[in-house]
């Protein structure tokens, strides 16, 4: 079957054989990525038309006891300045956050002990009673499921947990033997029947990566039916084990956008920073590919210099307001625009 033939196939709601996807994956040119992007952005305009949703980011803490393989924080990268918002430094950004028209506060940091439930507890309903229409998002790693309950009782709504792998084999390259995939898959289960809206997700082109691992998260995407899918290419930090090693493809991520959409027609899917950072306009290339959210940095500019998983990274220098006036600039320079809005998943779950 023809590559064309196969992104057809994914647009009609049919889903690709795994060998077919890693034919694609393997084999596509750019006339190929081009077409999955146009099905893809049709796709897209379908559920949000020309709208991107907006999530205020806010890095509250860079403390991390994991020490994963690729990231710029783990805990035995000893050059990294910690830092750790408390919690009115944390209201002040969702006030900043609120007053520019962001509806979806994510709370994202390391896994940062320091933190215990009641304490987030605390954060999450002040936020839920100050600003009843927003939604929560909370990105703090894995957590026991009774931890998870007591963070959507208190009114989170929406949970990032990105696997990074759906290989177990290709998990352990990528992290240390104390961590493990099978509990990192349970917390994924564990959000998603708890209730909260959940993304999953990888990176692209991360060391020890193939083709096939890349079939198996689109049909892992598939299955799981996620409301959020994270994915960004791999870019190298200087300071981390996997320092020498190659970022990952600007083309192969976008590809894996478009298929995503084109599997999932209604998930909530960012374009990430690491896209914006490989390459530059990579945000707009991932719109058009299909991507509906960006996540603009709410975080304290003293502190944002310090939030790196990766070299490089884009958007430290301006404020959050001078960051939403360029990406509306940049949005509406595609016949795209941003809107005030909570955002929420409108599929079925
Ligand atoms: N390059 C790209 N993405 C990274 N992440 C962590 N380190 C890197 C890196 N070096 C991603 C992981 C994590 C998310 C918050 O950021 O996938 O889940």
């Amino acid at each position: 079957m023809k590559n064309r033939e196969i992104i057809e196939l994914a647009n009609e709601g049919k889903v690709p054989s795994r060998e077919q996807l890693i034919q694609l994956l393997s084999t596509f040119t750019e006339e190929d990525r081009e077409y999955a992007a146009s099905l893809a952005r049709a796709k897209s305009k379908e559920t949000f038309g020309n709208a991107v949703y907006t999530r205020g980011l806010i890095e509250f803490s860079n403390y991390c006891k994991n020490n994963c393989l690729y990231c710029g924080i783990r805990a035995g990268n000893k050059e990294a300045q910690r830092y750790r918002l408390n919690k009115e430094e944390i209201l002040d950004c969702c006030e900043q956050g609120y007053k520019m028209g962001y509806r979806t506060f994510v709370m994202q940091g390391g896994e940062d002990p320091f933190f215990t439930d009641e304490m987030f507890v605390d954060i999450v309903s002040t936020i839920r009673k100050l600003y009843p229409d927003c939604a929560i998002t909370l990105s703090l790693g894995e957590r026991s499921r009774e931890s998870y309950q007591k963070l959507f009782d208190a009114g989170a709504n929406r949970y990032l947990l990105r696997h990074e792998s759906i290989s177990p084999c290709h998990y352990a390259m990528l992290h240390p033997s104390s961590m493990s995939w099978e509990r990192r898959m349970q917390c994924l289960r564990d959000l998603k029947e708890i209730g909260f809206q959940t993304g999953c997700g990888c990176m692209v082109g991360s060391p020890g990566q193939t083709v096939e691992n890349l079939a198996d998260e689109l049909l892992f995407y598939k299955e799981f039916n996620p409301q959020m899918v994270g994915m960004g290419p791999f870019l190298p930090h200087h300071a981390t084990p996997f320092k020498d090693e190659k970022a990952g493809s600007v083309e192969m991520s976008l590809m894996m956008l478009s298929m995503t959409r084109l599997l999932l027609p209604k998930v909530l899917l960012p374009s990430t920073t690491a896209l914006g950072t490989a390459e530059q306009g990579g945000r707009n290339r991932g719109i058009l590919a299909g991507a509906n959210v960006i996540m603009p940095n709410l975080s304290p500019l003293k502190q944002r210099s310090k939030y790196l998983l990766y070299d490089n990274k884009t958007g430290l220098g301006e404020d959050a307001s001078e960051q939403l006036v360029l990406i509306e600039e940049l949005l509406n320079s595609i016949g795209y625009h941003s809107v005030v809005a909570r955002g929420d998943y409108q599929g079925v779950n």
